[in-house]
């Protein structure tokens, strides 16, 4: 489904009736990492996956994309479809950038949030010029490097060695981006703000959900934040990597319905 926003479409998958649960996808990927969650497995659920600007079958415009304007575009999005009731949100890895950034910025909108394999920090020194040097490298090269360097990484190693179909349909999810969408996410994520000041007044439902094997973002990360923020709970996935919601599916569908009965 395509849905008119101010100055792109924006495509999205739906599923269910119940409390708007909005899954924001991670880089560089799409709508569709979220097909196990669109099978009606999180419960009473409205589940909403849009395509962020530039993503998947969401037009690109130009770069940079910042965090806050994909948070702002979510907003958009969910006026858009006269979604006016508060919504649990849940961000995989960039997703959660946007997902802080939601709560940063709209918290009145937010009925919980759902931090999946993310950090708060900002990038360091070195890990901005490596963004800039991807910026290079797609607008040069095209999306083939960056899919390859990054597939690996993205599973658990026995997720990786064991399931080609799994490995194969991340592959193709990536495949399908566009040069100017990678760009503009890795430019915003280059220049994001640190949200960890922010953790601490967060005055909403959280819960943390990591792979206790993500080869992007350390455990620690996640532990770090279920620590600043008040009352939050973690849900560690084992042999799970980056993306517990492919990789263990049943386990991390299962945090989640309670995390919702919870609310
Ligand atoms: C992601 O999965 O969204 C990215 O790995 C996040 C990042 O590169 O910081």
């Amino acid at each position: 489904m395509r849905i008119k926003l101010l100055d792109f479409n924006m495509a999205y998958s739906e599923a269910g009736s119940g409390i708007p649960l909005l899954f924001i996808h991670g880089y560089p990927l799409n709508k569709d990492i979220w097909a196990p969650q669109l099978k009606g497995q999180v419960g009473s659920t409205r589940v909403i996956a849009p395509d962020l600007r530039g993503c998947g079958e969401s037009q690109a415009t130009p770069a940079p994309y910042s965090m806050d304007l994909l948070a702002d575009d979510c907003i958009a999005f969910l006026e858009a479809l006269k979604i006016t009731q508060p919504v649990v949100v849940c961000g995989l890895s960039m997703g959660g950038y946007v997902a802080l950034s939601l709560a940063r910025r709209h918290a009145s909108r937010l009925a919980g949030l759902i931090l999946n394999d993310t950090r708060a920090g900002a990038d360091s020194p070195e890990a901005k010029a490596g963004r800039q040097r991807s910026v290079d490298v797609v607008r040069a090269k095209g999306v083939g490097e960056i899919v390859e360097g990054m597939l690996p990484r993205l599973l658990a190693p026995s997720a990786y060695n064991d399931n080609p179909a799994l490995v194969q349909q991340l592959r193709a999810i990536m495949e399908s981006s566009s040069v100017e969408g990678l760009a503009g996410i890795l430019l915003g994520m280059k220049d994001r703000p640190d949200s960890t000041p922010v953790l601490p007044g967060l005055r909403l439902p959280a819960l943390v959900i990591h792979g206790t094997e993500d080869q992007i973002i350390p455990l620690s990360e996640a532990q770090a934040m279920q620590a600043a923020i008040p009352g939050a709970r973690l849900a560690a996935i084992h042999a799970a990597g980056h993306m517990p919601n492919l990789e263990q599916p049943e386990l991390f569908n299962q945090a989640v319905r309670e995390f919702l009965q919870s609310l």
